[in-house]
């Protein structure tokens, strides 16, 4: 049974029907917010729903079982155990908690790269500022993305508290080397704090493989979970060595005496008390969803529809394609001569076809080296169709020609 169910769900039309957004609207914008399936659109208006009838703690108290399922379902998804998953609002929170995790001092290093997350890179500017941390980013390959013998060099030079490495950034397509970052990175014995933000449901993760010591990560892009949620997973490394984030409150910890407290075994101590069960729910759903895909076909088909896209948009005329890297992904980013993408994704808009932009501060250095202000930023997954794709690409050429 489970094997027909399998073969039912790998079905794009069976796909399709269960995605209530994709028959009205073309929705290529799942690095922003993927469309959520009717399964997790479910789950959530369930649980809002028991809310309002018999309260929001007492919701919680009969969902128990579920929560521990959502748990067990985003754990799965990247290969980890329930003990090491930490639900946070979105990835921003999960890194920040993180990083928060770390008594930084004067002179201490923190090794980056150069497409690392905006606010990623304002936060360590902030640490710079206030406490005096160095922040150094490695350099990159002549193809594009983060030189894990840069990272190596660094290291053993500067021998950092921690290494923070965006794996896919927001603004291309480009895949970093994050395997290889963390094999060097466990050798060297620093801990690295991966934002998987955009990996999570477009790419398999296997948290053991890639070595990291956390990752960061969002509910609402190609996972299709709900906005407004997102996880951290922290090593049982970390665990043992007791860190904790630097304001844990009275979830993440208990407090046992006038000046004691004493940290949650797990990955909890990285958790606020309070919580939208709903979206959490939602969120668990959307991890299960994609397990029961599976993140193999899932990643083999959005990047074949990235792919096309590529394909698609250096036929038209003005157009620079600017996603670099040895590997690239399901997002696709692209120029047009004299036109801010801004109003290209507005006019795509009109048309009913959901696309994004990233402005110069969504990645200062890389949009500098690339001399452009504005990427237009087309997103397919695996539910969409090279149908979709044909459509926007027809009417970019009707726009800018
Ligand atoms: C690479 C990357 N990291 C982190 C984030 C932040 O995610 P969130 O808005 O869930 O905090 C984003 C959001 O676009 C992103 O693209």
């Amino acid at each position: 049974m489970w094997i027909a169910m399998k073969k039912r769900i790998s079905h794009l039309d069976y796909i399709r029907t269960n995605t209530p957004g994709c028959h009205h609207r073309v929705h290529l914008n799942n690095a922003g917010a993927a469309l959520m399936p009717k399964p997790v659109i479910d789950t959530i208006h369930d649980h809002l729903l028991l809310e309002s009838q018999i309260g929001g703690y007492e919701a919680a108290d009969a969902a128990l079982e579920e929560i521990q399922r959502a748990y067990a379902a985003v754990a799965d998804l990247i290969g980890c155990g329930h003990r090491n998953i930490a639900m946070v609002e979105n990835a921003t929170v999960a890194t920040s908690q993180a990083l928060s995790a770390f008594d930084f001092t004067r002179g201490d290093t923190i090794i980056t790269t150069n497409v690392d997350y905006s606010s990623n890179q304002i936060m360590l500017l902030n640490l710079s500022e206030r406490f005096g941390v160095r922040i150094i980013r490695a350099k990159d390959l002549p193809a594009g993305g983060v030189d894990p013998a840069s990272v190596r060099r660094l290291i053993q030079k500067h021998r950092p508290k921690v290494m923070v490495m965006s794996w896919i950034p927001t603004n291309s397509g480009m895949v970093q080397d994050a395997a290889s970052v963390g094999s060097i990175c466990e050798e060297e014995g620093v801990p690295l704090l991966l934002d998987a933000c955009q990996a999570v449901g477009q790419i398999p993760v296997d948290v053991k493989d890639i070595k990291c010591d956390f990752l960061a990560a969002t509910s609402r892009k190609f996972l299709r979970g709900p906005r407004g949620m997102g996880f951290l997973y922290v090593s049982d490394r970390v665990l043992e060595r007791g860190l904790s984030p630097l304001f844990p409150d009275t979830h993440g910890a208990r407090w046992t005496g006038p000046d004691t407290f004493l940290l949650q075994e797990g990955a909890k101590r990285f958790e606020n008390w309070e919580f939208p069960y709903a979206l959490l729910l939602g969120m668990g759903r959307a991890a299960e969803y994609a397990n029961q895909i599976g993140m193999e076909m899932i990643s083999k088909r959005a990047h074949e529809l990235g792919d096309y896209t590529r394909s698609k948009l250096d036929e038209l005329p003005g157009v620079r394609m600017l996603d670099y890297g040895k590997q690239r992904c399901a997002i696709v980013s692209a120029a047009f001569e004299g036109i801010d993408a801004k109003v290209l994704v507005q006019k795509l808009r009109d048309r009913n076809i959901n696309t994004s932009s990233a402005s110069r501060t969504a990645g200062v250095i890389d949009m500098d080296a690339k001399h452009v202000d504005s990427v237009l930023r087309i997103s397919p997954h695996y539910y969409n169709t090279r149908d979709e794709i044909d459509q926007v690409a027809e009417e970019l050429r009707n726009l800018t020609t």
